[in-house]
């Protein structure tokens, strides 16, 4: 997508040195795009954790470049299982991430060590546009479902939560993907954009990608979804998603399971888009089997924005003897969830449906 008319991706390899690798850090959006140059295994681990970069297959994406980093310095099986361990630690609940240490893991430890760098970066190139592929086929799928809507008349009103736009992808999203089609192929389309505290990954990403791309949208609070579904203003959700069990459950960002509920008492339509790298077979009760992240309490107590002097500055927004909790993801059960948008085509949130749909995987 672009940027002030200049395409990008979320994540590249330096076409001037060949090796190291860019990123657009996300802690800084939207108030400055600062491209990072990463060169070491460590930079990429903590780019993960510290959320530079972030959602679902962009986590995975930066893993395997985190892998093409660890080869350069040293391709030894030791360092390629001390990489995949080191980088698998770094947040625990998108599926995506594992996913494709698996797949490097499988590409590099059958070959000999002095062509494991070279093999490692190839690899990595395809798990991004792979990402890219998929996700233009999760847009295509899920274009079908605002085309409809637009048939009733009128301009289509999609609430979504977190950012599950390009910059949680390689390139396209997969929530967001279906909107920038529609958009791009001149319907009427409108956003809700959930806030989505306490990281604000609506209001700063969500928000500044749909700005960037001139999609009308609103910003609203978290606590507002449901009134503006009571009031008929919302006429599709769709969420992305960084793991879906074997049956069908969700997990995403932390605030989507409320609303799944407030979508289901309402009528509205409640659509999850992922890539099939996002489903867990191994699973099937995501509330018993997902591990939700637990971040710090610090992004719940203080809250970072720009002062009316242009500076960016941090605030402390709760009693300072108030413990606070930070659990970073809720897991919606299949039955609130209207059906998946994956790139093999619309899918029933049911074991059944996805094992049938992706028989090859399952
Ligand atoms: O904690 P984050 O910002 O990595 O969480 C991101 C989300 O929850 C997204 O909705 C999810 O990864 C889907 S990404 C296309």
């Amino acid at each position: 997508m672009k940027i002030d008319g200049t395409p990008y991706r979320s994540i590249w390899v330096d076409e001037e040195d060949g090796w190291s690798v860019r990123i657009i850090d996300q802690t800084k959006l939207p108030w400055s795009v600062d491209l990072v140059r990463l060169t070491t295994l460590e930079q990429m681990a903590h780019a993960i954790k510290a959320m530079l970069v972030r959602g679902a297959p962009l986590i995975g994406a930066s893993a395997a470049y985190g892998v093409a980093l660890a080869m350069r310095a040293d391709a030894s099986g030791a360092a390629l299982d001390q990489a995949i361990e080191c980088l698998a630690a770094t947040r625990p609940t998108a599926i995506n991430l594992r996913w494709a240490l698996g797949r490097m893991r499988a590409r590099l430890a059958p070959l000999p060590p002095a062509e494991r760098a070279a093999a490692a970066y190839a690899e990595a190139a395809r798990i991004c546009d792979d990402d890219v592929g998929v996700n233009e086929a999760i847009g295509r799928h899920g274009l079908t479902l605002i085309q409809e809507k637009a048939r009733e008349g009128g301009r289509v009103n999609i609430l979504t939560h977190c950012n599950a736009g390009w910059l949680a992808t390689v390139d396209w999203g997969t929530a967001l993907a279906p909107i920038y089609m529609a958009h791009n192929s001149g319907l009427a389309v409108h956003v809700w954009v959930e806030e989505t505290r306490p990281r604000n990954q609506g209001a700063s990403l969500t928000a500044w990608e749909l700005g960037k791309h001139g999609v009308p949208h609103t910003v609203i609070a978290d606590n507002a979804g449901g009134h503006f579904m009571q009031h008929g203003d919302v006429d599709l959700v769709i969420v992305g998603t960084d793991r879906v069990t074997r049956q069908g459950d969700v997990c995403n960002k932390i605030g989507t399971y409320l609303k799944a509920l407030a979508a289901r008492d309402n009528g509205v339509p409640f659509w999850v888009a992922l890539p099939s790298s996002t489903i867990d077979w191994t699973i099937r009760d995501g509330l018993a089997d997902i591990p939700i992240e637990e971040r710090a309490a610090a992004e719940v107590t203080t809250m970072t924005g720009r002062a009316m002097d242009g500076s960016i500055t941090t605030v402390r927004i709760v009693p300072s003897a108030s413990p606070a909790a930070n659990p970073a993801f809720d897991v919606t059960p299949a039955r609130l969830v209207t059906g998946l948008i994956t790139e093999r085509g619309l899918c029933e949130a049911r074991e059944a449906a996805l094992t049938q749909m992706f028989r090859d995987l399952a």
